[in-house]
């Protein structure tokens, strides 16, 4: 073992301890992509698939859960979105198969969600956007973080990875393992947030394109083609009716996007619709956009939900192959200091 390599293995011994795999690396739950394929490769691979439970419904979480089992024995965690109408019932099915890790994304938990989660004897991961959210989601008890700047793909925060980490790590890191998330392309950049304190990284962009990734052909070329300059966040039209911003290739679909926020304003000015069902119909059209591109394969209709490391992405290969070049990239980073 090299010196760079020896010293990766010490900064990431914490994050892999807590997540039971060899490199403290995880595939980020994306919607439509990360399903049993993505995240049985990612685990055997050495690092940490996370499913994106999404929309799905309890039963067809339950089959994907035995499906990725299927096809590995190493362990893997599950996404959920805490404003699911079902979530409980979605923690339950993970307490059946003993899921070892869930993370929950899209704010604060509803209250009880994280002891149940807990008492079923699985981790809880939660996402920070923000430092104020972070203080909030630690008091209550979760077990890790993950910080997750604007350069991400898909639903986005306000503020950058870079901002996070410096204001985050050294203020958080000793009390439970921070892993980084956003706009992470290469291994150096890995090892910079490992030396700052972070327990390991989290990427999605870097793995559409993996060769077990079940996304439509369609929906890996428009990555290969992308410059970072292309994966731009939505804009919101009515002041009335806030939206979390999404990171995705340009294309037709920023227009529907536009078309769908003024519907949902009119059903709003209308009496029609309350805020948190106008919302929901606006989480129900980034679903559907993005399983247009993903499954369907229609990139110019669908979202292309994508990173600003985007353009680091050149070609389809196998993820072990993605995992060995990010590894040996921090580990020579390392080597040089
Ligand atoms: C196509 C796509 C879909 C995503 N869907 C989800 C999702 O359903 N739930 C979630 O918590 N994060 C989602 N994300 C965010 C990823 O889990 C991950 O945090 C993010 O991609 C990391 O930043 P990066 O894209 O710069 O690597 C998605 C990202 C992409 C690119």
């Amino acid at each position: 073992m090299t010196k760079g390599q020896d010293r990766l293995k010490a900064l990431m011994a914490r994050g892999c301890e807590f997540l039971d795999s060899e490199v403290a690396i995880l595939a980020g739950a994306m919607s439509w992509v990360s399903e049993r394929n993505l995240v049985s490769a990612m685990s055997n691979a050495g690092g940490f698939g996370v499913i994106a439970c999404g929309a799905m419904s309890p039963e067809l979480l339950d089959a994907e859960i035995a499906g990725t089992k299927a096809l590995t024995e190493k362990p893997f965690g599950v996404n959920l979105i805490t404003m699911h109408p079902q979530l409980n019932e979605l923690i339950e099915v993970c307490a059946k198969h003993g899921v070892g890790h869930v993370v929950l994304a899209g704010g604060l938990p509803p209250g009880g969600a994280i002891e149940k989660i807990k008492a079923s004897g699985a981790k809880v991961i939660c996402f920070a956007p923000a430092l104020a959210l972070a203080k909030k989601l630690v008091r209550s008890g979760i077990d890790a973080l993950v910080i997750e700047g604007m350069e991400a793909g898909g639903h986005i925060g306000p503020v950058s990875t870079s901002v996070l980490a410096q204001e985050m790590l050294p203020l958080l890191a000793e009390q439970l393992p921070v892993f980084v998330a956003g706009g992470i392309g290469r291994g150096e950049a890995i090892a910079g947030y490992l030396e700052m304190g972070a327990a390991g990284v989290q990427l999605g962009t870097r793995f559409v394109c993996a060769t077990e990734s079940i996304a439509h052909p369609n929906f890996k070329k428009a990555f290969i083609r992308a410059s970072a300059r292309d994966a731009i966040a939505s804009v919101q039209i009515d002041p009335r009716l806030p939206v979390i911003p999404v990171r995705a290739l340009k294309n037709s679909s920023s227009e529907l996007f536009t078309a769908k926020q003024r519907e949902v304003a009119q059903l709003l000015d209308d009496g029609k619709v309350e805020m948190m069902e106008a919302q929901l119909q606006i989480e129900h059209y980034w679903a559907g956009a993005l399983r247009r591109a993903v499954i369907d394969g229609d990139v110019e209709h669908g979202s292309l939900m994508a990173g600003q490391s985007v353009g680091m992405v050149t070609k389809e290969e196998p993820l072990a192959e993605i995992i060995g070049t990010l590894m040996d990239e921090a580990a020579a980073a390392l080597e040089r200091r």
